[in-house]
Formats: C-alpha cells, structure tokens, sequence
C-alpha cells in the first residue's frame, strides 16, 4: 500500500482505499525487518518460528493522510474511498516479543521510515518500470517474478474511482520483471555454459533459450580456476555444463600431435572446473565421451550386449580416448558430476562439418560398422532434464539400440539425395588413412531409457528429428 500510494501522489493522482480505511496494519521500515533476519540467523534456534512485526498500528485512512501531507497534497481531496474488496482483513497483530528476546529491537520510527521511503521513491521513479496496472483502485494482476501476466482492467468502469483516459488505454499492459535488482527475482534455474563457441555447447544455448531458462557462457579457460571462480560469482549459476573440451581439428588425429593441450583442457580443464563446482555446491553436467570402448569377446558387434556404466573402458587406441578414459575414472569420485558417454553426435543440422552424418556423406570411402550414436535434438533436451533433476553419476547417453554406417548411408540417400552413393572400405584400409585408431561399439542405454522412458531407439531417432525435417526442407 505505501509504494503504491507514493506512487500516486508523485503523480498528483488519487488514492484509493477500500471500503472507509478504518482497518489497521502494523509497519516495519524495511532495515530493520533485514536486521531481524540476521539476529535470527544468528541468535535463533532451528525449528523455531518467530514473528517479526511491531506493536505499533496504524489505520490505513492515517497512512493515506500523511503520504499526500508529505507530498503537500490536501488528504480531503486527494483520498477516494472505493468499493471495499471482498476479503479485507481489519486488523492482524503479531506478538514480536520472542524476537525481541533475542536481542533485536525496532530502530526506526514510523516517521524516519515513511520519509525514508518516500525519499528512495522520488530518487527511484522508474525502478520498478511500469506498473501502472498495480496503480489501479483493483489490481486483478499477479505479480510474479519473471512471468509476465496480461492485467485485466475490467472492473474499474464499475469502480466508483473515475481513471484518466491514459489509464484506460492501458487495460492490457504487461508488468515487466524489476529492473537490476536480482534479489527481489531469484529465478529457480540458471545455467552457466561452458563451449560457447563448440557445437554443443552453441546448441545448449539455443535450447535454454526456446525454454526460457536464463543461461550465461563461461568466459573462463577450464584449466584457469581463478577464472572459472570469478565465472561463478558473477553468473551465480544453479547448474553448470561442461561443454567444453579438445575434439582435434580436423579431426582427433590433432591430439596425438598435441598431447599437452589435450591434457591442458580434457584433463586438467576438466577436473578444475569439477572441483570449483563441488566447492560451490554445483552439479556440473559434463559432455564426456562412449568412445572409450570397443567391441570385445563379452560384448560382440549386433550381439546386442552393450557397455554399461559400471564396465571399465577397453579402448585406448587413440590419445583423445585415453584422456577422456583417465578423467572419467577420476569424475566419479565428484558425486557433484553427471558424466554423459556422448557418442558420434548426430543433428539435424546437416550443413554442420561436425555432423556425423556430414562427416560420411563427404568421405571418399566409409567403413561399415554398427555403432551406437547420439541424436542430439532429442538428447540434448534430456541433459538439461537431468540437471533439472539433479542426476549424477554415469550415464550412457545414446539412443537405444545401434545402426551402422551404411544403414544411415541409405536413410540419406532415401530422404535427402535419391542420387548419392557410397564406396565402402575395410578397417584395415581404413587404418592407413587415419592416424588413431577410432573406438566402435554398443552402448548399454537402458538406465537411461529407464529415467526417461519416452527415449527413441536410435532409427527412429533419427528419422523423426534428422531425416524427416530435412525431408521437408528439402523438397519444399
Ligand atoms: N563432437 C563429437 O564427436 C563428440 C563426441 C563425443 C563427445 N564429445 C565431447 O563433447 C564435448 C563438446 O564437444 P563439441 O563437439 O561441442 O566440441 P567443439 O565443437 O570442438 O567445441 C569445443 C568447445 O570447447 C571450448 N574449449 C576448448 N578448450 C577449452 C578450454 N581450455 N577452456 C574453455 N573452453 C575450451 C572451445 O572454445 P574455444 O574455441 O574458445 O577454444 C569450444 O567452445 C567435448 O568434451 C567432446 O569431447 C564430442
């Protein structure tokens, strides 16, 4: 009431009471409801409750006088006694003495206070945007924090209050969220990102922002822990991704020549950044890696035995796996981390050298081996799900079930390219054009098929968020 009728009298314009104004309300100056917090805090026993309130009380029709005399405005013009609202409690009173057995007393007077206010207001005019929804004799708003909801001023042509014709041209207004004051709108979820300029962490961004979760990308290198403190305490994040890492350009072949950066960044980078999140209390969702196995006697090629999460990695062909093998092992004693075995990302963004799907459409020759693989589209939603519901530990994070090269060779032959074809080679040929070795195999996804048991088994993945979209595109 009193921000609201300062409001008003800045502006020379009624105040409106309901119903005669006789009823009471007890006032606090805002420092000293802050100081009771803090003896609370401090002085106060776990499970206790305690009122917070003054034994001083005012009648509403007194707070409206002396608001218009502090504004020299004549209270017997300036006050308008509108239909009462249906609910309007007389009186409450809360019995402070518990608190003030703590220690803590109120320290300014009703006067100090109101002027305060009033003063912070005056210097203040366009804190709070505009609200002149709230300034109405019967707001019908709800002012949440973040979440803009349309006013509905149906009722004042029945109010006895008359609204100036400015007024009226806003019955549909939307209250936009307080300005720079983060503390009076905490949102329940913030990301903080890390590869703002990689594929998946470019991605990451795009979703928070089709989901309306607000999101800032580190500027910090994962090695450098002061930076990525000062990320933290400036981002203040509920949730931290670690989309950032060596992938080798152009190809992962670049970390067998480039064995320190590879460590700098998949292994020191990454450790860092999960220690810094467990320090703060963060869940960090870490993109890691399923290329960290092969096929083997226990789990052969369209056996449909797959690696779970507890199998211990068998593929060290290549520095990049070895790394990411080494750091995996390490992230699971952080029960801060959820570790996600991405495998051969696929999106439907086919113009992305990334892609894999890109990738074997453009080799000369390709090998043909079944693989489990990651649908990014669908997928990537999942992982910001999983930090909603702060899941931790490993996850294999593929689609169920595998599909070989030449299999998507015919998807994308039958929905993008009737024309294309393809030579296949061995992986002994294969061997003599690429420096390391690559890892092939199944992934086990029932766990987290189990958590989310809508996950497509991978064809259908794909052709629901690869293939048939750019179908369209493409002949429309
Ligand atoms: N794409 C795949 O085939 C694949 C498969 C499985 C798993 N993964 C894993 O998923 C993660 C993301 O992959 P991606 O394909 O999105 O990678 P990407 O496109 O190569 O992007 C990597 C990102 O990491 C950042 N980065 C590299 N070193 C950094 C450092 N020291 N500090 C901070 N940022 C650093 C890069 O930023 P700058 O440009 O500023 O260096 C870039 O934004 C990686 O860990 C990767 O190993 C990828």
């Amino acid at each position: 009431m009193i921000p609201k009728f300062i409001l008003l009298a800045m502006k020379g314009k009624p105040l409106p009471i309901h119903g005669d104004g006789s009823n009471v309300r007890s006032y606090l100056y805002c420092e000293d409801v802050a100081e009771a917090f803090e003896v609370i805090l401090h002085k106060g026993e776990v499970g206790h409750v305690y009122n917070i309130g003054t034994k001083k009380e005012r009648r509403v029709v007194d707070v409206a006088k002396e608001i218009c005399q502090l504004f020299s405005l004549n209270p017997d013009t300036q006050i308008k006694f509108v239909e009462n609202r249906p609910f309007n409690d007389q009186r409450y009173f809360l019995d402070d003495q518990k608190l003030k057995n703590l220690g803590w007393s109120e320290r300014t007077s009703w006067e100090e206070g109101l002027r305060k206010t009033m003063d912070w207001y005056v210097k203040n005019p366009e804190w709070w945007g505009d609200v002149s929804g709230a300034l109405l004799p019967h707001p019908k708003m709800l002012m949440v924090p973040g979440i803009e909801r349309k006013f509905d001023g149906t009722d004042t042509g029945a109010s006895a209050f008359s609204l100036s014709a400015s007024d009226s041209r806003e019955s549909h207004m939307v209250v936009p969220p307080p300005k720079n004051n983060p503390s009076t709108q905490k949102p329940s979820l913030k990301f903080l990102i890390y590869g703002k300029t990689g594929w998946i962490g470019g991605l990451l961004g795009k979703i928070c922002e089709k989901q309306g979760i607000p999101y800032e990308y580190g500027r910090g290198r994962l090695q450098e822990r002061s930076q990525l403190l000062a990320d933290i305490q400036s981002v203040k994040p509920t949730h931290v991704f670690n989309a950032a890492g060596v992938t080798g350009r152009p190809n992962v072949d670049w970390c067998e020549s480039h064995k320190p950066e590879t460590i700098r960044t998949n292994v020191v980078g990454t450790l860092t950044l999960a220690d810094v999140c467990r320090d703060h209390n963060l869940l960090m969702i870490n993109y890691a890696t399923g290329c960290i196995f092969e096929y083997d006697a226990a789990h052969p090629s369209r056996s449909g035995i797959g690696f779970k999460e507890e199998d211990t990695p068998n593929f060290t062909g290549s520095f990049y796996s070895k790394t990411k093998a080494m750091v995996e092992e390490l992230l699971k004693e952080y029960d801060n981390v959820c570790t996600l075995r991405v495998r051969m990302p696929i999106s439907s963004d086919l113009s992305n050298p990334r892609n894999f799907i890109t990738k074997i459409s453009r080799y000369d020759k390709v090998v043909d081996i079944p693989n489990s693989m990651t649908i990014l589209d669908e997928l990537l939603p999942i992982s910001v799900e999983m930090a909603k519901r702060n899941l931790r530990g490993l996850w294999n994070f593929t689609n169920p079930g595998v599909v070989s090269h030449n299999e998507i060779l015919e998807m994308y032959k039958k929905y993008i390219d009737p024309s294309f074809k393809w030579t296949n080679f061995t992986l002994e040929e294969q061997a003599k054009v690429i420096v390391a070795p690559r890892s092939n195999n199944e992934m086990d996804a029932s766990k987290l098929k189990k958590e989310f048991p809508e996950l497509l088994p991978i064809k259908e993945s794909l052709i629901k968020y690869v293939f048939e979209p750019n179908k369209k595109a493409f002949s429309g």
